[in-house]
C-alpha cells in the first residue's frame, strides 16, 4: 500500500488542489492532505477552518485523510510512515523552488520521494493568493474553488470595503 502526503498551506483549497487530489488517489492507495501550521504566516483561514473546507471539498473521495503538521515535512512523513510527497507543478516558474524543496527533503531523508504532477492546464494560473485577491474585491470565484470555499470567502470578506 502506497501512502502519499500532499502538503501545503491550503489557504484556502482551490480547484487546482482538488484536481491534484482526485488524480493522486488514482495512483496512490491513500492520500493525506497535510495542512502546514506556520506561525510565521498570516493566513486568512485558521488551520481548523482550512481542514473543515478540505473535508467538505473531498467528502466524495474515500481514500483522502486530512491532517495538520508543524515543523519539518520529513519528520511528519516519518511519523505517518509515508515516503511519497505529492506536489503540483503549474508552470516552469514553480520548478526551481520545488526542485530545491525536493532536494532538501531527500537530503534530510533519502527514503523520501517527491512525486510531481502537472496541474491541469485550466488551473495553471490558479493559486490560493489569486483566489483571495479576487474574493477580497468581491469578484466571482465560483469557477476557481468548491462552493463551500466560495461561501466561506464571501463570509470572510463580507464587511471588507473596496477602496479605489
Ligand atoms: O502551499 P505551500 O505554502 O506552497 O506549501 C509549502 C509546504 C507546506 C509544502 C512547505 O513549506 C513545507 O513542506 N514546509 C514544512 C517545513 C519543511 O519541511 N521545509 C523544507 C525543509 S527546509
Amino acid at each position: 500500500m502506497i501512502h502519499a502526503v500532499y502538503p501545503g498551506s491550503f489557504d484556502p483549497i482551490t480547484y487546482g488542489h482538488l484536481d491534484i487530489i482526485q488524480r493522486g488517489v488514482k495512483i496512490f492507495d491513500k492520500v493525506t492532505v497535510a495542512v502546514l501550521i506556520n506561525p510565521n504566516k498570516n493566513p486568512l483561514f485558521t488551520v481548523e477552518e482550512r481542514i473543515e473546507l478540505i473535508r467538505q471539498a473531498t467528502k466524495h473521495i474515500p481514500q483522502v485523510e486530512i491532517d495538520s503538521f508543524s515543523g519539518l515535512l520529513v519528520d511528519y512523513m516519518k511519523k505517518k510512515n509515508a515516503n511519497t510527497i505529492i506536489k503540483g507543478l503549474r508552470a516552469v516558474s514553480d520548478f526551481e523552488y520545488e526542485l530545491q524543496m525536493a532536494s532538501i527533503n531527500r537530503k534530510l531523508d533519502p527514503n523520501i520521494e517527491t512525486f510531481f504532477m502537472m496541474t491541469n492546464n485550466k488551473y495553471s494560473f490558479l493559486s490560493s493568493s489569486i483566489v483571495k485577491e479576487v474574493a477580497r474585491h468581491h469578484g466571482c470565484v465560483s469557477d476557481l474553488v468548491p462552493p463551500c470555499v466560495e461561501e466561506a470567502l464571501i463570509k470572510k470578506y463580507a464587511g471588507y470595503k473596496v477602496t479605489f
